[in-house]
């Protein structure tokens, strides 16, 4: 299995998502995690999975996270398994501020969109889109998630 972790991280909190995902597939096979200036379209050959994952920022990803998306050529991801995380808010926080909540309900995090994103370069999706949780806009993550960003990768290893 070779594997590749893509990600965007403003405060490192998605970064240290992506490396506990690259952590836990390591122990599968060949695994890079890559920043998302880092991961040309060209590297994506001979790989079975791309994971890639960005902060959620005004109820989308990055900027560079698309852009990285957008770039892949049609039909690039064939063949290929794919996976989409997400950081964000909790629920509890978004719902104090009401004009967030209402928002985000429209247009939802991340994670979905990038999910979306792979599925229309032909890339067959693992698990569902998953979001982790931060407890302010620089972190930290929440307790545990570094746990469940394991086990969604270990999941996501076992669809190989
Ligand atoms: C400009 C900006 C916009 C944000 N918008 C959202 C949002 O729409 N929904 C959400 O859940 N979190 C939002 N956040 C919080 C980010 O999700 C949080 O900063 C991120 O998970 C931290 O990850 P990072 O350390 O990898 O950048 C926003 C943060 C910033 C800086």
């Amino acid at each position: 299995m070779k594997a590749m972790v893509v990600y965007d991280s403003a405060y490192g909190n998605t970064e240290q998502v992506a490396q506990a995902i690259g952590a836990a597939l390591g122990t599968q096979g060949e695994v890079e995690v890559l920043r998302v200036g880092e991961a040309k379209p060209e590297r994506l050959a001979g790989l079975s999975l791309l994971i890639v994952g960005s902060p959620t920022q005004k109820f989308s990803s990055t900027g560079a996270t698309t852009g990285f998306l957008k770039g892949i050529p049609e039909d690039g991801l064939q063949g290929l398994k794919v996976a989409a995380f997400d950081t964000r808010f909790t629920e509890d926080a978004i719902g104090k501020v009401r004009i967030l909540a209402f928002f985000v309900r429209i247009f939802g995090y991340a994670a979905k969109p990038i999910a979306d994103r792979l599925v229309r370069k032909g890339g067959e999706l693992a698990v569902p889109p998953e979001g982790f949780y931060v407890g302010d806009t620089k972190g930290p993550l929440l307790e545990g998630e570094l746990q469940r960003a394991a086990d969604w990768a270990r999941r996501i290893a076992a669809t190989l």
